[in-house]
């Protein structure tokens, strides 16, 4: 599939979560408790960081609220969020960090988070941390997801939470039909682009963007350990939702920034994604992968994303299979239960842009002989599009 070329509206939506942080950001401004994430005054002695020793070495010495804020911290946040046109961005120390600090901030006693079967184990934590009244609901059925919130009796905020792109399994969510559904029932809705980012969209914006919809998602949650090769990750939403995560997501308030190198090293990065010749070639790359997956009736289709699921069933044989396709010169990895339901062990590819052609049809050849030393039977698996 070649990366989607929509340009989506840059005006980002006063949606319903606004409405509901807005009266919480209030609260704690009147309370003197809301936060502040500048960086410290440039002529002053910095006399609360954690350098005890006094070198400054490569870390920011104190979380992003003490005296952790940089520069590089503040021009990353604006590069993204005018990337995928947000209003604001915040950064996380990591994917994990960033789901598992924003959705229980977000999502509180009397709220109530909707929450994909398939979801990252990130998302699963933030919404066990929730205090929110939590459900879980088939994997992209969004006839189950109509019927939850339709039943769903919490008085406060209605927190949809989702992948774009699954990271197990490489489909895509139905996002279109998904902003409608959240929209008919009042309900905020978070998208995880962590697999999306630099793969998908125009200037590797994503697939909120390739689909117009940037401005119908409320919380939009990118990271930079993948396609940008750097570290740590962003959540692009409102200025008023920027200022109450500011204050509330705990893995922010309570772990020491970025290093600034990285926030460099990711702003750095940010070009190359836009620019999409690299992206373009990845899907030159995953078509090729997969038609020589297919005619070994190993995939159905085109791909919707850089993630290739090959089922092997038991952990046995996905463990075998990773041995055998490792014996012929490539790496990858089984994966197994609890990260993927019991009963779908897989090899899950994931391509590169980097690869030539000798190198994909490699590792199809390693794949399609290593399954067929073993006697495990191909499963033209597919890719749901959005
Ligand atoms: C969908 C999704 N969200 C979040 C994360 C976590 O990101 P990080 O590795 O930056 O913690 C991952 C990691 O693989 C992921 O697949």
């Amino acid at each position: 599939m070649a990366p989607a070329r929509v340009t989506a509206a840059a005006t980002h939506r006063i949606g319903v979560l606004d409405a509901a942080i807005a009266p919480r950001v209030a609260a704690l401004a009147a309370r003197d408790l809301l936060r502040d994430d500048a960086t410290p005054p440039p002529d002053a002695v910095v006399a609360c960081s954690n350098l005890y020793l006094g070198d400054d070495g490569i870390g920011a010495g104190a979380s992003r609220l003490v005296s952790g804020t940089r520069a590089a911290h503040l021009d990353l946040e604006r590069a993204l969020a005018a990337w995928v046109e947000a209003p604001a961005a915040l950064l996380f120390n990591s994917g994990y960090a960033a789901n598992a600090g924003a959705i229980p901030a977000l999502a509180d006693r009397g709220d109530a988070v909707f929450s994909d079967a398939l979801n990252h184990a990130s998302i699963i934590d933030g919404v066990r941390l929730s205090r929110a009244e939590r459900v879980i609901y088939p994997h992209a059925d969004l006839a189950a997801l109509d019927r939850a919130l339709a039943a769903c009796e919490a008085p406060g905020l209605k927190l949809v939470a989702t992948e774009s792109v699954f990271s197990m399994d490489g489909d895509v969510v139905p996002l279109a039909d998904l902003v409608e559904l959240c929209r008919r029932h009042s309900a905020a809705l978070y998208v995880d682009e962590a697999h999306a980012l630099g793969v998908c969209g125009r200037g590797g914006r994503g697939v909120a963007h390739a689909l117009g919809l940037a401005a119908d998602v409320d919380v939009l949650v990118g990271t930079l350990g993948k396609s940008f090769g750097a570290f740590g990750a962003f959540a692009a939403t409102s200025n008023a939702v920027r200022r109450y995560l500011v204050s509330r997501a705990r893995t922010f308030v309570f772990s020491t920034a970025l290093p600034e190198s990285v926030a460099e090293g990711a702003l750095a990065a940010l070009p190359l994604l836009i620019d999409g010749a690299a992206q373009a070639r990845l899907w030159e790359r995953i078509d090729r992968l997969c038609a020589g997956l297919e005619r070994a009736g190993w995939w159905q289709g085109r791909a919707a994303s850089a993630i290739i699921p090959l089922l092997a069933g038991t952990e046995r044989d996905a463990l075998a299979w990773s041995r055998e396709v490792a014996a012929r010169g490539y790496f990858v990895q089984a994966i197994r239960p609890p990260t993927v339901p019991p009963g779908t062990s897989r090899l899950r590819l994931t391509v590169s842009a980097s690869y030539d052609d000798a190198l994909v049809d490699g590792l199809v050849d390693a794949l399609v002989e290593s399954a067929r030393a073993l006697g495990i039977p191909p499963t033209a698996a597919r890719h749901v599009q959005a």
